[in-house]
């Protein structure tokens, strides 16, 4: 008993010919909060793997994953700014994430790289799992027409909702990406001086800000002036999570709106990633990737 306990440490703090590789890869790569929620997975299921933070420089991301090929590394998640920019690397691409046209996931199967992208599927699950917004029939606004945003409004598509609004600084981005998903409700792309946009706020019950606008060191910016559109029956998230409560939130949270940070959709995006990578959903890493982050 007490060997094979030994056996068991050992195993948790040495790395061995066994041992499985996965990485993160982006630049910049420092602040990443991937390998600590994976590794703790893996020190707490006691599975022989390690996941390090490779920072790759932009004109070395054919040679990086060409190098995840030849060493024989499991599987990647792709962060800032190389969502986009993998595509071209990838031996495959699964469909969600070729009509996003971002990948946050890579599996490596014997040498042929398939990317996903679980980025908005892990806010959905986030949202069930730490609030009680019923999705379907809801008004939704999304703010930001970047990667996280698409990722997330192909998701919520899937849903019976009232409307989907997206409004952005930049006009064209936000009526492309309704134009890609061709919802079957009614939707419409404003920028933030639109007249219809505090209607469209009111009428909302799930409103998403997925700008970089409040992220960590400026906490005090805010992307939206006025708040007098939230009530009590407004679930207002930010996908940023750090500050934990943004000017955003803050702000949403003192008219009376329920309130969620970016952390649930890091960590289920991460949750989503893992069960691919170990195409195995039988362990309950949401939770485990979670509570690593408070
Ligand atoms: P991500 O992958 O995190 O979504 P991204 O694709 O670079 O990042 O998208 C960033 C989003 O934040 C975009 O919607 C961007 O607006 P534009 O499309 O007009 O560039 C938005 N954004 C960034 N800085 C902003 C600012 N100061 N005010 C308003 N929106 C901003």
């Amino acid at each position: 008993m007490l060997f094979l306990n030994l056996i068991q440490i050992l195993r948790r703090i040495m790395l061995n010919g066994s041992t499985r590789v996965f990485a993160v890869i982006g630049n910049p790569i420092v602040h990443t909060a991937s390998p600590l929620m994976h590794n703790s997975v893996y020190k707490n299921e006691n599975l022989n793997s390690v996941y390090v933070p490779f920072l790759v420089h932009e004109d070395n991301l054919k040679a990086g994953l060409d190098g995840v090929r030849a060493l024989g590394i499991s599987g990647i998640n792709v962060t800032v700014p190389y969502k986009e920019k993998v595509i071209p690397y990838l031996d495959e691409c699964d469909e969600f994430a070729q009509k996003i046209a971002a990948v946050n996931t890579i599996v490596n199967k014997n040498g042929r790289l398939k990317g996903y992208n679980t980025d908005g599927e892990g806010f959905i699950y986030a949202l069930n799992k730490e609030s009680d917004c019923v999705l379907d029939g809801a008004g939704v606004v999304i703010i930001g027409a970047g990667g996280s945003s698409r990722s997330i409004a192909f998701s919520l598509s899937r849903y019976s909702l009232k409307f989907m609004c997206i409004v952005n600084r930049t006009l064209v981005k936000s009526r492309l990406l309704l134009k890609d998903i061709a919802p079957s409700f009614p939707s419409y792309a404003l920028t933030f001086d639109d007249v219809s946009l505090l209607d469209h706020l009111s009428d909302a019950r799930l409103v998403i800000q997925t700008t970089s606008v409040g992220l960590s060191p400026n906490d005090a910016q805010c992307v939206l002036p006025n708040f007098s559109w939230v009530s009590s029956g407004h679930y207002c998230c930010d996908i940023i999570y750090k500050p934990s409560k943004t000017m955003f939130l803050k702000k949403c949270e003192s008219q009376g709106g329920c309130i969620l940070n970016g952390k649930g959709m890091l960590a289920a995006q991460g949750a989503l990633a893992f069960n691919m990578f170990f195409d195995d959903d039988s362990y309950d890493v949401f939770s485990m990737m979670r509570k690593v982050l408070d």
